[in-house]
């Protein structure tokens, strides 16, 4: 089974975004990602945290003032190197889906800037020009930012821009080192007004030039996926982003396809409720059967389901001696030899999820070849419909499947040597799929299906949810790399 390495759904977590809901068009989602209250929580977090990280240092323009002072007349102020050096948003921030995009707000931040200050006079009093100069550090406090951002659909990627930015500061504390300091305070109104608006202005300029290059990550997202030599997944974003109250929900084709032809469309499902049986996470995914399904193609027509066995639990059982009473012709013509099953599949086996269990149908065809000399004959054609139950489980960011055997069927399909009675083989053939076939399926299986996880991320908790023809995720993401998001590459 393919593992699923490179699937970059979580990245949706960072582009949170509302638009009005479209209608659904005729286009196909096969995998739904709703983020969830508490996951806009998170990506809120995650966003404001690279937010900080790239702002920072912001280098602010400098500024040349003349003001009147009693007596003096007038002096020549200047501010120079004002950066910008710290800033802290503290948790006093929300993000909600408003009526034209997804609102983010953080109220209550402080932020640090240092500068360099000067100051120069001369005047007819004073034979000589009088100069000072200092550093200065400016507490900025109850800065509020406010953003909506808007993520549309663009030809099958997501869009991203900022329809609104804004930055209001309520109060700047500015503290002069250096010279006679104490005597500048009477300066702070020359550089106050100046290092407000400047802030005021740089700041959404900044998340606006930063917004521009998480667009263009975005559109740069591949639009296929190759899982390996054979299977491509389709990442092509269907419909625009839809948002409830409290959550977005994000639709992708994601079914898989050949790496190298493209398969027939599968039919369409309806949209994702948001449940996750009343457990309350941040991330839910929703996978189609036909997803699976689509794997399965595109695995049986790359012709990769073949499968040789010569080696079971009982070797004795792949010798002609030990069916010399049930299938006497087989002894007869090849006494003592060794046999082989040459089993492949004669349809791409089918899942079907329900709300009870997630059903797979196997219709195998198993030919039974025997080893007379060098020469490898085929004898006879049993066809083997199996129908099986799997469960799924999860730890870390895998997924893995296990599958266990219901009922099966046999029918002779062809043979070279006489009728061959299938309920005698009932018994056999039973054994061999509980020993053989379903621990081979369950060891492919156990290697596990990674999850699409951006680098740095982690599901935590994962929870699973079988619904009519789908399978739900249900998940909470935790961060394990703070390496910035800008330089994170996809696993
Ligand atoms: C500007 O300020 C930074 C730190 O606040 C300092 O390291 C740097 O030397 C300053 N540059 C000038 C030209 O004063
Ligand atoms: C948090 O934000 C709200 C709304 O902007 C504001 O009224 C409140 O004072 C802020 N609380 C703190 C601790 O900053
Ligand atoms: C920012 O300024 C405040 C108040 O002056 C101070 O307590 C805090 O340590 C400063 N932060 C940094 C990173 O310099
Ligand atoms: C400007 O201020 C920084 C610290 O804020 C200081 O390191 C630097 O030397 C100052 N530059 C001048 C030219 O005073
Ligand atoms: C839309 O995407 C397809 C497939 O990636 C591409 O061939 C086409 O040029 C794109 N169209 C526009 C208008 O960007
Ligand atoms: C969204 O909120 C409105 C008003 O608060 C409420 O009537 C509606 O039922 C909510 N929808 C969902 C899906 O929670
Ligand atoms: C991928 O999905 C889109 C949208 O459903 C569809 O238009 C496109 O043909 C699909 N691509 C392949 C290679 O199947
Ligand atoms: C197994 O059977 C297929 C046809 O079903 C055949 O192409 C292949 O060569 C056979 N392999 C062996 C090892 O007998
Ligand atoms: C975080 O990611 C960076 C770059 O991908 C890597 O160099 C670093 O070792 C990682 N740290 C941890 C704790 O995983």
């Amino acid at each position: 089974m393919a593992q699923l390495h490179h699937l970059p759904l979580l990245i949706l977590l960072f582009f949170s975004a509302a638009t009005a809901a479209s209608a659904r068009g005729t286009d196909e989602a096969h995998v739904s990602a709703v983020v969830a209250e508490n996951g806009l929580a998170f990506a809120k977090d995650v966003l404001i945290g690279e937010a900080v990280r790239s702002l920072t240092p912001l280098r602010l323009p400098g500024v040349e003032k003349a003001v009147r002072v009693p007596f003096l007349g007038g002096v020549s102020v200047a501010a120079s190197n004002i950066t910008l050096f710290h800033l802290d948003v503290g948790d006093n921030s929300t993000v909600y889906p408003g009526d034209s995009g997804l609102v983010v707000v953080a109220s209550g931040i402080t932020a640090n800037i240092s500068m360099n200050w000067s100051y120069r006079y001369d005047s007819w009093l004073f034979p000589i020009e009088i100069a000072d100069s200092g550093t200065a550090s400016i507490l900025v406090q109850g800065m509020e930012v406010g953003i909506t951002m808007v993520i549309k659909n663009s030809n099958g990627s997501l869009a991203l821009s900022v329809s609104q930015c804004g930055c209001y500061v309520k109060d700047l504390v500015i503290s002069f080192y250096g010279g006679a300091s104490w005597f500048y305070q009477g300066f702070i109104n020359a550089f106050e007004d100046h290092i407000k608006a400047a802030v005021e202005k740089a700041i959404p300029e900044n998340i606006i030039e930063g917004a521009g290059k998480l667009d263009s990550f975005l559109q740069g997202l591949p639009r296929t996926v190759n899982l390996d030599d054979v299977a491509a997944l389709n990442m092509t974003f269907v419909n625009d982003p839809q948002y409830g109250n409290s959550s977005i929900e994000f639709d992708i084709n994601g079914l898989i396809t050949s790496a190298v032809a493209k398969t027939t469309n599968l039919q369409k499902h309806p949209h994702l409720s948001l449940s996750c049986g009343g457990v309350s996470k941040m991330l839910l995914l929703s996978l189609d059967e036909d997803v699976f399904n689509s794997a399965l193609d595109v695995y049986f027509k790359a012709g990769s389901m073949h499968w040789v066995v010569d080696k079971v639990p009982e070797q004795s059982l792949l010798n002609t001696a030990s069916w010399k009473f049930i299938i006497p012709r087989l002894y007869w013509n090849y006494p003592n030899d060794d046999m082989l099953l040459n089993i492949s599949m004669a349809s791409a086996p089918m899942i079907r999820i329900t709300s009870e269990k997630i059903g797979a149908t196997i219709n195998a065809d198993m030919i039974i070849d025997v080893a007379d000399g060098k020469e490898t004959v085929p004898v006879a054609c049993i066809s083997v419909v199996v129908s099986a139950s799997g469960t799924v489980e999860t730890s870390d960011n895998k997924v893995y499947g296990r599958v266990g055997l219901d009922d099966f069927s046999l029918a002779l399909k062809w043979s070279k040597i006489g009728n061959i009675h299938m309920s005698l083989i009932q018994r056999v053939i039973r054994v061999f799929l509980n020993t053989v076939c379903m621990p081979y399926l369950n060891s492919r299986l156990g290697n596990g299906l990674i999850l699409p996880v951006v680098h740095g991320f982690t599901l935590q908790d994962v929870y699973i949810l079988t619904s009519a023809k789908q399978l739900t995720l249900c998940s909470d993401v935790i961060r394990t790399n703070a390496s910035s998001l800008a330089s994170s590459a996809l696993l």
